[in-house]
């Protein structure tokens, strides 16, 4: 675990709440003196007490954890907000629609960030029918292939992947504008506005 309920997110939660240190003690059952050497960094609250101190601060665990409120806006969210993230151990793969702390293998992993692919990642792309047919012409062998190729558009994220020996290509049902991502095992994540 990174972070531990900090004294300075207690006092800030408490006073928010308007209730003195003697009250927030009574409630959760230690005495004052370690309310205040929480507050004052002089101490720490026990695990078991994380709950009931959230419930009598009125945050959730989460909020108290982190330190800040905690509110939804990831209600509407929109795969084109998509982030990858991939294991560089097990080869994990990881989709979220919003900021997230994600570790694999006990590794946190950063967000991938996407490059316009390059000449020799070069994405094509044939319309056939209802259809688009991906094409990239690259090598896949163990140690250096695409991984997967994915058509994100705002409501959905087709997905496929690939192994070594395979061919890089795939058919993806036409839903409209968004990105073409592939994945290379040695140069990383590309995109391709579609
Ligand atoms: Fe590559």
């Amino acid at each position: 675990m990174d972070n531990y309920i900090t004294g300075a997110t207690v006092r800030r939660l408490r006073e928010e709440k308007g209730i003195t240190q003697a009250q927030l003690a009574e409630q959760i059952g230690v005495s004052s003196k370690a309310v205040s050497k929480w507050e004052t960094a002089k101490g720490l609250p026990d695990i078991t007490l994380i709950e009931p101190l959230a419930k009598a601060l009125g945050v959730s665990v989460m909020e108290l954890m982190s330190g800040n409120t905690v509110i939804n806006k990831n209600v509407s969210a929109n795969m084109l907000r998509s982030k990858f993230y991939v294991c560089p151990v097990c080869g994990n793969i990881i989709r979220t629609t919003g900021d997230a702390v994600i570790s694999c293998c006990g590794i946190t992993l950063p967000p991938l960030e996407a490059e316009e692919a390059d000449d020799a990642h070069g994405i094509s792309i044939e319309k056939v029918e209802d259809e688009h047919f991906i094409t990239v012409s690259h090598e896949m062998t163990k140690s250096h292939f695409i991984s997967f190729i994915t058509y994100v558009t705002s409501d959905r994220v087709q997905f496929v992947k690939f192994y070594p020996e395979g061919n890089a290509e795939t058919r993806f049902r036409l839903r409209g504008r968004g990105y073409i991502y592939l994945y290379c095992n040695r140069h990383g994540l590309m995109k391709k506005k579609i």
